[in-house]
């Protein structure tokens, strides 16, 4: 029988504390945190509770204090920044609160330039584009430069660019922290279709119609999970229904 599948995320006793004017400031306090390939997890809990610096620590963005991180089987946080960096490049898409467009490039280049970087063709990366800006309300936007699109926009090229090269892992900060209601219905209905197509995610947010897309909701407070739950049977299942996207469309 062959072992099963190491988990996409692994992190033991991670721990990080930073330093404010020698203050001591723990963020993130001993997390142990397993995430299966295929799930989707929401990360939720009060401001300042850690949820960014985890999500941070597990992308590479944030030094570690103490405690492992573990992606797709391999020690992450012994690698040098350099492979580090490439790790990511191949493995992790990001979307953070802050877009990090590059101004100078079109909306269309933005998207595509991960997926080139991670070694698709020149024709894949943009069918691919076209699918996630068509997807998220962007198509008429590829030819424009990031500065002339409102802050949600932004957001959402954002989110294509995270997706562009399938990552093993999508991490998200607050992905609709700036959109208004349709706009978070298109980014959900993106999040539920390249989820029931197999992404991992693992995604904060305060929202809890957005939370109640994943198969399981971890909470934290004071850098520590307090709860750790799956969200309902309906959700455990590994496709979900052409119903579930009805519902997310209402
Ligand atoms: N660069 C930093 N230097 C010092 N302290 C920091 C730094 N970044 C975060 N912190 C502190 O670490 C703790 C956790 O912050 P973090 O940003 O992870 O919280 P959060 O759960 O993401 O909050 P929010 O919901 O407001 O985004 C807070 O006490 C915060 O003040
Ligand atoms: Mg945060």
């Amino acid at each position: 029988m062959s072992p099963p599948p190491p988990p996409i995320v692994s992190t033991v006793n991670l721990v990080k504390i930073y330093q404010n004017g020698g203050v001591p400031v723990p963020a993130v306090r001993g997390v142990d945190l397993q995430v299966e390939a295929g799930q989707f997890v929401a990360v939720m809990g009060p401001s300042g509770s850690g949820k960014s610096t985890l999500v941070h620590m597990i992308g590479g963005l944030d030094a570690r204090t103490s405690g492992e991180i573990w992606l797709d089987g391999r020690r992450a946080d012994t690698l040098s920044e350099s492979a580090w960096a490439l790790l990511r490049r191949q493995k992790i898409g990001f979307v953070f609160q802050f877009f990090n467009l590059v101004a100078n490039m079109t909306v269309a280049d933005n998207v595509e330039l991960p997926a080139l970087l991670a070694g698709s063709s020149p024709r894949e990366a943009r069918e691919r584009r076209e699918y996630l800006l068509g997807e998220l309300g962007l198509a008429d936007r590829a030819d424009s430069a990031p500065s002339q699109l409102a802050g949600g926009e932004q957001q959402r090229v954002a989110l294509a660019r995270a997706l562009a090269n399938r990552p093993s892992l999508l991490l998200a900060d607050e992905p609709t922290g700036n959109l208004d209601s349709r706009n978070t219905r298109d980014v959900l209905r993106l999040l539920s279709e390249v989820h029931r197509d197999g992404q991992t995610i693992i995604m904060v947010t305060h929202d809890a119609r957005v939370a109640s897309l994943a198969d399981r909701v971890v909470s934290l407070l004071d850098g520590e999970i307090v709860d750790d739950g799956t969200v309902g049977p309906a959700r455990r299942r590994p496709r979900a229904t052409a119903g579930d996207v009805v519902e997310l469309r209402g």
